[in-house]
């Protein structure tokens, strides 16, 4: 696929800004290698160090597909995001099955061990907890296994595991819907709460799966300056601009429409105008992908229809909105 010495590498543009990052897998690796390491200088493994991935039953690990991906970042002197260790989601249900709190910690611990050493000084950062907050409006918690069965210190614990497993990963709350006023106000407070505690936190993630209309950008730049507030620093975890509005259902489109790709293009022109404001506070910006072949979009949540929600497309060319972003400058 072209990437000709005409098209500037993105990351180096933004390399005074913040890093530039993709979710990858074994197959994208393959099929998007030259346009993962010219553009970005970070990736994270979309599914492959997911509980389910490398933890299938008590006694076993499967660190296979998380290894390729590590030996793919450092192999071409990427840096590598770890995601993710405590999630209601993708986790396997032996964890659960016959515990109670003390197990289910004793369980925690030694997952996040097993995993964080494992990478020690090759992740650099771990998204340790992701998604505990409810987006049902004046419930603050999600309700899960690990909250039933441990109570709400679990958070605090899987932090105080991470860090004692590697004390110079940097460690990160990670969520979606982060924009919107109630359920930033309740990460602010659970990400008070842990500080107050002293448990070890470094960063919050704002996962970013946002689309051509939402969250406005005034949300976003809100949300930035109140998560700024708590002192920690930021990072846009898993972007994407998706085409579709949530409640759009339509499957009739085989490419994006021309207005798609203009309000698409002019969204990440604003958006990353706002990360390049907010740039000592923002340390990186992970799309959820690389380029508009694949994308987890394609099937959710309208199954098999397909999304272009990247600054590349489907053959990895620059669309409008690469330029946008690439172009500020001038
Ligand atoms: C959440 C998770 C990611 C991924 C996306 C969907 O945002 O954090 O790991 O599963 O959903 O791809």
């Amino acid at each position: 696929m072209a990437q000709t010495s005409t098209i500037p590498a993105l990351h180096s543009l933004y390399k005074d800004y913040f890093d530039i990052g993709a979710a990858v897998n074994l197959t994208t690796i393959e099929t998007q290698k030259a346009v993962l390491t010219t553009h970005y200088n970070s990736i994270t493994a979309e599914n492959d160090m997911k509980f389910e991935r490398v933890h299938p039953s008590e006694e076993v690990y499967t660190f296979d597909a998380a290894d390729q991906i590590a030996d793919f970042a450092a192999a071409n002197g990427m840096k590598l995001r770890g995601h993710t260790l405590v999630w209601h989601n993708q986790t396997p249900d032996w964890v659960f099955e016959g515990a109670d709190r003390e197990m289910l910690l004793a369980r925690m611990k030694s997952h996040i061990e097993t995993v964080v050493r494992r990478y020690k000084g090759i992740v650099y950062g771990w998204d340790v907890v992701n998604e505990v907050i409810e987006d049902k409006s004046g419930v603050w918690l999600r309700e899960s296994k690990w909250l039933d069965l441990v109570c709400e210190d679990f958070i605090a614990k899987a932090f105080e595991y991470a860090h004692e497993a590697d004390p110079n990963a940097l460690l990160f709350y990670n969520d979606y819907n982060e924009c919107n006023p109630e359920k930033r106000d309740k990460i602010i407070r659970l990400i008070q709460s842990l500080k107050d505690k002293n448990v070890p936190i470094h960063g919050i993630g704002l996962q970013g799966h946002w689309n051509l209309n939402g969250p406005s950008l005034e949300e976003i730049r809100e949300a930035i300056e109140r998560y700024a507030a708590t002192g920690l620093k930021l990072q846009v975890t898993e972007l994407d601009i998706s085409v579709f509005d949530h409640e759009d259902k339509r499957t009739d489109l085989t490419q994006p429409t021309e207005e798609m790709l203009e309000k698409q293009a002019k969204r990440y022109e604003q958006v990353f105008q706002l990360f390049r404001e907010y740039k000592d506070v923002i340390t990186a910006v992970t799309f959820w992908g690389a380029a508009d072949d694949y994308t987890w979009l394609n099937n959710f949540p309208v199954r098999g229809r397909k999304n272009w929600p990247f600054v590349f497309d489907q053959k990895h060319e620059p669309k409008a909105s690469f330029w946008k972003i690439a172009n500020w400058q001038k």
